[in-house]
């Protein structure tokens, strides 16, 4: 494996690769890696022949009072993990290289981004988004893979491709949790023991959720009085939203009407951790 952090190398690989018509994929994450990352190596390895890993945390998708100091980080660690995972290239830039002193341009995406994180997190999208464009820019894939816990940025990283013309094939893989339940995610290293012991709620709220569909009920309402009810009974838990919207364009939803695919997904508070978790439900 090969450590790139200058930009222009990177362009320069992936160039001659191109040329040698290799199929070029490229895993983008914030590092501190573990099974859910290691996940998306796996496709990616599947889906191309040279697998680029990025390591870059963005500082513009974090809010000032949000975690981007505290962002947990471990690049050696995460240099091991991915060589054994198989990667070719490991991009890891500094702040500098990605966003030097003058940096002025910022990709925007309407509506989608307005609803759900983007009501709690105004300018998360916006730096996502920025961050996103400019790792499509350096590393030049062919097929980008992103995990399936962060639905909404899912939907804005293909609303982004489709938009600005990238011809990049994106590959949303699904989310790889602990034995019980709760998404894998860098974020779950701060939780205490006791916070540890009452996340899995998330998924339990969301197999309710699941269950109850499965079962007949279509008043939305009534479900997410459920699982509130759920969350609310662990000392630790604060939800920020819970909701039940269209998969494609996150319109909230009264009721669910036969053949919909819905979007049941929630961010809930423990202490200061903010963690999300989300499933898809066809009826
Ligand atoms: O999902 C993440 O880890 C980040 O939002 C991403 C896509 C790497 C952009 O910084």
């Amino acid at each position: 494996m090969r450590v790139v952090t200058k930009i222009g190398e990177m362009q320069n690989i992936v160039d001659d690769l191109r040329r040698d018509k290799r199929i070029v994929s490229l895993v983008p994450t914030m590092g501190y890696l573990h099974d859910g990352h290691l996940s998306l190596m796996k496709i990616a390895r599947q889906n191309s022949d040279i697998v680029i890993v990025s390591i870059f945390v963005n500082p513009t998708q974090f809010a000032p009072h949000e975690d981007f100091g505290s962002y947990p980080r471990d690049i050696a660690g995460d240099t091991k993990l991915a060589n054994s995972a198989g990667v070719d290239f490991l991009f890891t830039p500094e702040k500098n290289e990605i966003y030097p002193a003058d940096y002025a341009t910022f990709v925007d995406v309407d509506e989608i981004t307005e609803k759900l994180e983007g009501k709690s997190r105004p300018t998360h999208f916006r730096g996502v988004a920025t961050i996103v464009t400019k790792l499509f820019n350096i590393a030049k894939p062919h097929v980008a893979i992103f995990g399936q816990k962060d639905a909404q940025q899912a939907l804005v990283i293909k609303k982004i491709v489709f938009d600005l013309n990238f011809g990049i094939k994106i590959i949303i893989a699904p989310t790889i949790r602990e034995k019980d339940g709760l998404a894998m995610s860098s974020r779950n290293s701060y939780l205490t023991k006791e916070q540890r012991q009452e996340s899995p709620v998330l998924y339990e709220s969301l197999t309710e959720a699941s269950k109850m569909i499965s079962g007949g009920i279509t008043d939305c309402l009534t479900i997410k009085e459920k699982m509130i009810k759920l969350i609310s009974m662990k000392q630790s838990a604060k939800i920020d939203y819970i909701s039940i919207a269209d998969s494609t364009d996150l319109e909230e939803v009264d009721v669910l009407q036969k053949g919909g695919t819905y979007l049941i997904s929630l961010a809930v508070k423990f202490g200061n951790t903010r963690l999300i978790d989300n499933i898809i439900q066809t009826i």
